[in-house]
């Protein structure tokens, strides 16, 4: 049964870390005129608050009460992406390498999923939007118009991961990426809560060797059936 979104289709981009997802949904939500909602920005939100709190994670209860009083906005400044957790703004506080892997494992945590699975299906109801993630188009928005799995060698998006590092002035190497990049990889696919993998009905695009521009294009080529009045930006 279609449900009825005011505002336009839910575009679900899922995929591992490093794959272009961020980059995708951004342009595309842009030229769509939709909402970006980066689901792993709320994760990371949620991991970074309840570590400073030093809440117990163990104590399923106290995360639960936690996650489900927090709150997260999700807003942009000038194009560029803008974390709220309660007010404070963590946007470059939950991006370093040490936050991905903490996030990585909280974010297997019942309570915790729970409560972001709420908070995201909340701001997608009406459509109009772009969710990326790693269980959108199987757990977040199973009945999602469209549905795409981003992939790219564990190498590539190493590389790739490395490249925006370093631009932000954080000093890694492409080994020590190629390790944590993995890791991640096993972290998010094997935890038993839905676990990052494609949807039966989502479109497989391989990013390995092609640019954004490319992959956005192969995407907008998909979506334009489904997008009613689509207006494509050049
Ligand atoms: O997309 P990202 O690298 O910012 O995500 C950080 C972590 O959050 C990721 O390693 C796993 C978790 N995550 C998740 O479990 N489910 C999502 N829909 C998005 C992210």
């Amino acid at each position: 049964m279609q449900r009825s979104r005011p505002n336009g289709i839910v575009i679900a981009i899922d995929g591992p870390s490093g794959a272009g997802k961020s980059t995708i949904a951004r342009m595309l939500a842009e030229q769509l005129d939709y909402i970006q909602i980066d689901t792993g920005a709320m994760y990371r939100a949620a991991a970074f608050m309840l570590s400073s709190a030093d809440v117990d994670l163990l104590d399923l209860e106290a995360v639960s009460s936690f996650c489900n009083d927090l709150e997260i906005k999700l807003e942009s400044d000038s194009g560029k992406q803008v974390v709220l957790a309660n007010g404070l703004d963590v946007t470059k506080l939950i991006r370093t390498p040490e936050m991905s892997l903490i996030t990585s494992r909280i974010s297997t945590i019942k309570p915790v999923r729970d409560a972001m699975l709420k908070a995201q299906q909340k701001l997608g109801a009406k459509g109009g939007v772009v969710l990326e993630g790693r269980d959108i188009g199987t757990v977040v928005f199973p009945d999602a118009e469209m549905k795409f799995y981003l992939n790219a060698s564990v190498e590539e998006r190493a590389r790739r991961r490395c490249e925006e590092l370093n631009n932000k002035g954080e000093q890694v190497t492409l080994e020590q990426t190629v390790i944590n990049v993995a890791q991640r990889d096993r972290q998010d696919s094997e935890r038993d809560i839905s676990p990052l993998r494609q949807a039966d009905d989502a479109i497989l695009i391989d990013s390995s060797k092609l640019t954004a521009e490319e992959v956005l294009s192969v995407i907008t080529a998909f979506c334009k059936e489904k997008v009613k009045n689509m207006v494509v930006k050049l």
